[in-house]
């Protein structure tokens, strides 16, 4: 009798998440920054990419701003589309982890519950919330989109740390002090953490 379902079960058994690892010379991860619009998140993981890749690492970045006009097109800023944006990324960060990468995402993700939720979906030691710790203060003097001064003007609703709640993490695995470290220091010093934890060699 043809079992199509035990096929698929016999290929997924041969070609395994630690086999492509291996190959990769690296353990995958999910380095998910948070912060603040503004905070440095984007800029951040896309230093810490480049070096990854400098020292030979696959890596992908899945960032806020271009994630939105693709996979998360139809979602806007409710908590409702907030969560489920943060879900969806969650569930493709999975998959790149299981094909071996280190997965670096840049998203608000304002709430502890989304973020938890997507920490639940790896294996322990897989997902390290990486907090970039920028004051709103310096956000906002930053305001790279000029978003800020349209929220304050209500241009813009539901906007992050003025209308809409930002949670900062309890007990992330990095906390990098942004507003006040060069982003050569915060990549250092993700790396750091990367090496401690055997991520990468
Ligand atoms: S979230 O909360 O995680 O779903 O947000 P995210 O997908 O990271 O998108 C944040 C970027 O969208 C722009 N933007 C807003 N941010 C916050 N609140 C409101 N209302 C809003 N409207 C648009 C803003 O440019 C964010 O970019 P970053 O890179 O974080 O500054």
């Amino acid at each position: 009798v043809h079992d199509d379902n035990e096929n698929i079960v016999w290929h997924r058994h041969t070609v395994t998440k630690a086999l492509r690892a291996e190959q990769k010379q690296q353990k995958p991860c999910v380095l998910w920054f948070t912060g603040l619009s503004g905070a440095g998140k984007s800029t951040v993981a896309g230093a810490l990419e480049n070096k990854l890749a400098e020292l030979g690492h696959h890596t992908y970045l899945l960032d806020g701003d271009n994630v939105r006009h693709g996979l998360c097109r139809d979602l806007g800023f409710s908590s409702e589309d907030r969560r489920e944006n943060i879900r969806r990324i969650g569930e493709v960060a999975v998959l790149m982890a299981d094909a071996g990468l280190i997965v670096l995402s840049a998203f608000i993700s304002p709430h502890r519950e989304e973020r938890q939720l997507v920490r639940d979906l790896l294996p322990d030691g897989e997902f390290i919330e990486v907090f970039v710790d920028t004051p709103l203060v310096e956000c906002e003097k930053r305001d790279p989109k000029g978003l800020y001064k349209k929220a304050r003007a209500g241009e813009i609703k539901q906007f992050t740390g003025i209308d809409s709640e930002y949670q900062s993490p309890l007990s992330p695995e990095i906390h990098l002090a942004a507003g006040s470290h060069a982003i050569e220091e915060l990549v250092a010093q993700c790396i750091e953490h990367l090496k401690s934890q055997q991520i990468i060699s």
